[in-house]
């Protein structure tokens, strides 16, 4: 099972998934560790979390918006 993890102020972290860019190339992740993917849009390593949230203090409105299927 996949498990994303939004973090406070900081990335999603993705548990159980394979990561894949637009052509299907594979990601290199290493099993049963979870993913640290970008938020902030700071990341010199995207999609990769590379800590600058934290340089730059990305403050996230929220930490999961409210959806409302119409
Ligand atoms: S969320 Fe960490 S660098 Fe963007």
């Amino acid at each position: 099972m996949t498990k994303i993890t939004v973090k406070a102020n900081g990335p999603y972290l993705v548990e159980g998934a394979d990561i894949v860019d637009e052509t299907g190339a594979s990601f290199p992740v290493e099993a049963g560790k979870p993913i640290a993917l970008c938020r902030c849009g700071a990341s010199r390593t995207k999609p990769f979390c590379d800590g600058s949230h934290v340089a730059i203090g990305f403050k996230a409105a929220e930490t999961v918006a409210t959806f409302k299927a119409k």
